[in-house]
């Protein structure tokens, strides 16, 4: 931890991303080096304990840059450790059954409720189920010698920038237009930037056998594949006869109208912990659920900008990213 630093990010491209968040983040972004990741300034009090969170053998861990397919894979996980229980899945927040490790360290202070995260996964029983969009250099350090199961979802960068900036606007009411928030993600100056160095790390461990990985766009391409991929994974078969119903409760039409993961209530909740009013009809987390998005609502111009990017970031890696 003594290595590590945090710098303030005040580049004008950080300022106005900042400016953007309405008051929410006033006190900055700050870059954490190594390995160079983004966070809001007060993550740095948290970033100790999160080093030396406690990990145990038998955790499952879906880790991935936000708006990748987290809450999907989350999903299907939850629904493979807990025998099908679909009825459960309907009735308890994901949230509960499957906590997000970091979230009371950035999300703004007015929804900071007791418990801590950290604690409630601290505290929870054994197999836990654990959400986070940390990078692999700032994972709790017993994940490498203690080894629990990883999946690493990853998602292309065109569609992540528009799903993210919808993000942005549905919890923060974000003020930037798309393309200007296009250029501050290719700029670092978002939370959990940079992007194709968060993929590309678990992209090169993705053969260690406690780790999974896989993109969204597999889930969209072929869902039922994916499925069996983690179910044998993490030794839970699915049998045949169940097939059918699990892959129609992970329809995006069904998951989009599941208030247990949906975040209906909770955007609600911070929205208006934050002084904002609630969200309109239009504003959903489950919001368009499909690959081909940032083709559609990026202009031409930063369009060509992130192949550039994205190009520039492979260079050499060996992958060309999820399609
Ligand atoms: P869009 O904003 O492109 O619609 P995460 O859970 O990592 O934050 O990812 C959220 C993205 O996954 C959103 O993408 C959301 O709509 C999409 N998503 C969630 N469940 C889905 C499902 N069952 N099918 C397809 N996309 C889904």
């Amino acid at each position: 931890m003594s290595s590590v630093k945090a710098e303030l990010l005040t580049s004008p491209a950080a300022v106005k991303f900042k400016d953007s968040m309405g008051g929410q983040y006033d006190e900055g972004y700050v870059k954490i080096s190594p390995p160079g990741h983004v966070q809001p300034a007060g993550f740095m009090d948290d970033l100790p304990k999160i080093l030396d969170f406690q990990v145990r053998p038998d955790d499952v861990w879906v880790v991935t840059f936000p708006k990748c397919g987290t809450t999907w894979s989350q999903e299907l996980v939850w629904l493979l450790m807990n025998d099908l229980d679909f009825d459960q899945a309907k009735k308890v927040p994901l949230i509960d059954r499957f906590p997000f490790l970091e979230a009371s360290t950035i999300i703004p202070q007015a929804v900071k409720k007791p418990p801590h995260s950290l604690d409630v996964v601290g505290g929870m029983k054994s197999p836990r189920l654990i959400k986070c969009h940390l990078p692999v250099e700032l994972l709790p350090k017993q994940i490498w010698s203690v080894k629990p199961k990883i999946i690493y979802v990853a998602r292309n960068a065109k569609d992540v920038i528009v799903s993210y900036y919808y993000h942005h606007r549905l919890w923060n009411e974000c003020t930037l237009t798309l393309d200007e928030f296009a250029e501050c993600f290719m700029e670092n100056v978002v939370s959990y930037l940079p992007f194709w160095d968060h993929i590309l790390a678990f992209w090169r461990l993705r053969n260690e056998p406690n780790i999974l990985f896989y993109s969204y766009e597999d889930m969209k391409t072929d869902l039922a594949a994916v499925v069996r991929k983690v179910a044998d994974f993490l030794e839970r078969p699915v049998p045949a006869e169940k097939l059918p119903q699990l892959l129609d409760h992970l329809s995006f039409q069904k998951m989009r109208d599941n208030r247990a993961v949906n975040f209906e209530g909770l955007v609600d909740d911070q929205r208006v912990g934050v002084g904002l009013r609630p969200t309109s009809s239009d504003q959903t987390f489950m919001r368009s659920g499909k690959v081909g998005d940032g083709r559609e609502k990026l202009s031409p111009e930063i369009q060509q900008r992130v192949d550039a990017w994205t190009r520039a970031c492979l260079e050499g890696s060996g992958y060309d990213g999820p399609r």
